[in-house]
């Protein structure tokens, strides 16, 4: 038995798969194909991000993870690397101009304190006004799992704590008060999670697919959801 309903022809979810995760993969070969500049496939990634946004919002999906940009992206060119911050600045730009509209409420996930001040505030801004929309994008930038991990410790034993349960940790990463991933879904062929929520996806479901993310639609997000309510999650039991 399928765990999803159809309407008007698309996948709906159900709370079983109420978190789906991003690893936003393949923008540079995709542009590389169509012998553009790699920045051209992270304008067509990011467009692919609102549209793909909307989609998991229009199945009953309440959280969406997407990662943007990790810790180890600052070893790319420096010209592919502001094309990259300037597509996410004016991305969270409109997010705070359309919030009205697009009802989502933004978290970013992530290291903020390198970008300029300006930016952080905004960062922060846009958090707080979205603060009461019931569904959530989680934007993971200049993020990677193992320095949210080092990061959630220190802030521990700051506190001075001397032991830490499972939950202590949860609540101090930036995930914190978040139902883990349900589904992860790298794109463009890559079978790697390249440092992406280590500590959240002890048991989230992967999916990896081959189209590159700038072309990856609704067709391809029902194809992994319907894949998704096939399989039998057991978390440890029987
Ligand atoms: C993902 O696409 C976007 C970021 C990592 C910022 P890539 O830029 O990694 O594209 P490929 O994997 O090189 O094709
Ligand atoms: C992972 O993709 C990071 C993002 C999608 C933001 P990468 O392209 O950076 O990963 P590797 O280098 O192929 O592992
Ligand atoms: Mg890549």
């Amino acid at each position: 038995m399928l765990g999803f309903s159809r309407r008007k022809g698309r996948v709906m979810c159900d709370g079983r798969l109420s978190h789906i995760a991003f690893i936003m993969d393949g923008n540079g070969r995709w542009a590389k194909r169509r012998g553009l500049p790699r920045e051209a496939g992270h304008v067509e990634g990011s467009r692919n991000l609102e549209r793909i946004l909307r989609a998991c919002l229009d199945r009953g999906i309440v959280t969406v993870t997407v990662y943007a940009f990790s810790t180890e992206n600052w070893r790319r060119p420096e010209k592919e690397v502001s094309a990259i911050m300037g597509l996410l600045t004016s991305y969270l730009k409109r997010a705070r101009e359309e919030q009205d509209q697009n009802k989502v409420h933004v978290r970013v996930l992530g290291d903020i304190s390198v970008f300029e001040g300006e930016v952080q505030e905004s960062i922060r801004l846009l958090d707080a006004e979205t603060a009461h929309y019931q569904h959530t994008l989680n934007i993971a930038l200049n993020y990677g799992a193992r320095q949210e991990l080092v990061t959630a410790v220190n802030r521990l034993l700051a506190e001075g704590r001397e032991q830490v349960t499972e939950q202590d940790i949860s609540e101090a990463l930036y995930t914190a008060g978040q139902k883990d991933p349900d589904l992860i879904v790298r794109t463009s062929g890559e079978c790697r999670t390249s440092n992406f929520l280590l500590w959240q996806s002890a048991y989230a479901e992967y999916a990896f697919v081959k189209t590159p993310w700038p072309a990856f639609g609704e067709k391809e997000l029902d194809g992994v959801l319907r894949d998704f309510y096939q399989r039998h999650r057991r978390f440890g039991g029987l």
